[in-house]
């Protein structure tokens, strides 16, 4: 298969390389539309889900996106069957163990959020190794949202805080929004940019609450088996397109 270099796609769809998102997120929804569509069982849809974003880390890696967020199981997606739950974590299992040479080789960094605890030890020994086997990488990271919602990630955290101020390591005073940074899962990575939804729905379902408070958000209908990264640059473009104010006036507006 030939090789696309992205870069170049990017310029020809006329995105500006300097104004890169450095960080996406991806709420990965619509697996199961797109098998029952197709007549398929639902776990054939997370099937293609994970091929759909192995393509995209490749992809967004050599377009020089830094880091993707992927919302991969929520706190809520236990309420799912047995077999459906089942089959997720065994799929999970199997791409993270036979995935990890090629995102070794490839320098993709891979980061897990989400009550790893509760998983099965299994799972949670391959995981630790991919975080392990790619903890040198720099070329992407790949951020993967397991058994995560973002309002339990506030209570981790505030269990936390509180635990450092029953000891008396930290007084209620000096609580501000860099202590709760500091306490969440993942710290050090900055807030997404750019939060893409495919399938359609039009809430964030507990994802990343506390880092999107910003996050420009860009809903597309297409199902996540058939996401492709020329979906990925048609966002990036409307992504460009808008105004980030957080809050402030545009430069160079007027007073009056
Ligand atoms: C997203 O696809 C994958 C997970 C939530 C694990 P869905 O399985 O939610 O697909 P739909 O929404 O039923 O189409
Ligand atoms: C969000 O999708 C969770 C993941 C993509 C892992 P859901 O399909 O679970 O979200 P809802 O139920 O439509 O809000
Ligand atoms: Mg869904």
């Amino acid at each position: 298969m030939q090789a696309v270099d992205w870069r170049a796609e990017a310029r020809a769809h006329g995105i500006d390389l300097t104004r890169l998102p450095q960080h996406i997120a991806l709420i990965m929804d619509g697996n199961g539309r797109w098998a029952s569509r197709q007549g398929l069982p639902r776990l054939i849809g997370h099937a293609n889900g994970h091929t759909a974003l192995r393509r995209l880390v490749h992809g967004c890696a050599e377009l020089g996106i830094r880091i993707l967020s992927a919302y991969t199981f929520s706190t809520e997606n236990w309420r799912r069957s047995a077999e459906e739950v089942q089959g997720l974590m065994s799929l999970l299992a199997r791409s993270a163990r036979e995935e990890l040479p090629v995102m070794v080789r490839n320098g993709v960094r891979i980061l897990f959020s989400g009550r790893l605890h509760q998983l099965s030890s299994e799972l949670q020994a391959i995981l630790r190794r991919a975080e392990q086997a790619t903890q040198h990488n720099d070329r992407i990271i790949l951020h993967m949202a397991i058994n995560y919602g973002g309002r339990v990630e506030l209570v981790d955290a505030m269990r936390a805080i509180a635990q450092k101020v029953q000891q008396g390591t930290l007084c209620p005073e000096q609580i501000d929004e860099q202590v709760i940074q500091a306490h969440l899962y993942q710290p050090d990575l900055p807030d997404p940019d750019l939060l893409i939804r495919t399938a359609g729905e039009q809430r964030t379902s507990n994802f990343l609450l506390w880092q999107t408070a910003y996050t420009e958000l860009y809903i597309t209908p297409v199902l996540w088996p058939d996401i492709t990264m020329e979906h990925i640059l048609e966002a990036v473009l409307d992504y460009q397109n808008r105004e980030r104010k957080f809050g402030g006036v545009p430069a160079g507006a007027s007073a009056r």
